[in-house]
């Protein structure tokens, strides 16, 4: 069983977005995946709420309230986060997660916020101990911004983490979300660049550098 989670204490940086994907993902490949809402906000029960019934099946659960079981034959469990978790509440989150990917939006603001977030994300015990791994991505990112410049500079902070891909702001992930799709069951000729961009993620987390060092 893989579990991956999608964390960052800033809201509104596509943790929901990025988690229902995923699922979505890994349900149309035929993997039994059970995608975890730890959020109170409940947006990726939401999702799966809105998702139409012929579809690659997903199961919700809602691990808000507190105890909850995850199936132990589940091909992957996909956990979507809230905003601002720290501290004791951070520590006991990342004991579930073999796989963690923070999204962050490309501004200089955000970036900023996010560093001492990432650092304290990589100074977690089964962090450092690789028991648990870690990537970034930047989300919403507008073709023409410079996207590489800010990040360089910011990757230079934060080192340790590897920084996989660059998800562009478009449509297509909100009109998806809507109808509880991943942009993976948008047409084709529609996504194929989100599909590019989501390529080295899947690869990410298919490949050795994803998971528990042995
Ligand atoms: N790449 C993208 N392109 C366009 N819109 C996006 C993209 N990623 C996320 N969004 C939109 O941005 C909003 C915030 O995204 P999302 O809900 O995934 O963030 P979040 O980190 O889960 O927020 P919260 O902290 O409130 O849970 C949503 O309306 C979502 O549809
Ligand atoms: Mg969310």
């Amino acid at each position: 069983m893989r579990s991956i989670m999608v964390l960052n204490a800033k809201g509104g940086s596509g943790k929901s977005t990025v988690a229902t994907n995923l699922a979505s993902y890994y349900a149309t490949q035929g993997n039994k995946v059970i995608l975890v809402d730890l959020d109170p906000q409940a947006s990726s029960l939401d999702w799966l709420k809105a998702r139409p019934s012929g579809r690659s099946s997903i199961s919700g659960i809602n691990g808000a309230l507190g105890q909850y079981r995850v199936p132990r034959n589940a091909d992957y469990v996909i956990y979507d986060t809230p905003a601002a978790v720290r501290g004791a509440e951070l520590n006991a989150l990342l004991r579930r997660a073999q796989s963690i990917i923070i999204p962050v939006l490309p501004s200089p603001i955000d970036m900023r916020a996010a560093t001492p977030f990432v650092q304290k994300v990589l100074d977690n015990n089964r962090v450092a101990r690789k028991e648990a791994r870690v990537a970034l991505i930047a989300n919403r990112c507008r073709e023409n911004y410079n996207i590489y410049h800010q990040l360089d500079s910011y990757l230079r902070k934060v080192r340790k983490a590897p920084f996989i891909s660059v998800l562009r702001e478009t449509q297509n992930y909100v009109r998806a979300a809507e109808r509880g799709l991943g942009v993976f069951e948008l047409p084709p000729y529609a996504v194929r660049k989100d599909l590019d961009q989501w390529d080295p993620i899947i690869r990410w987390l298919k490949s050795k550098r994803s998971q528990p060092a042995a």
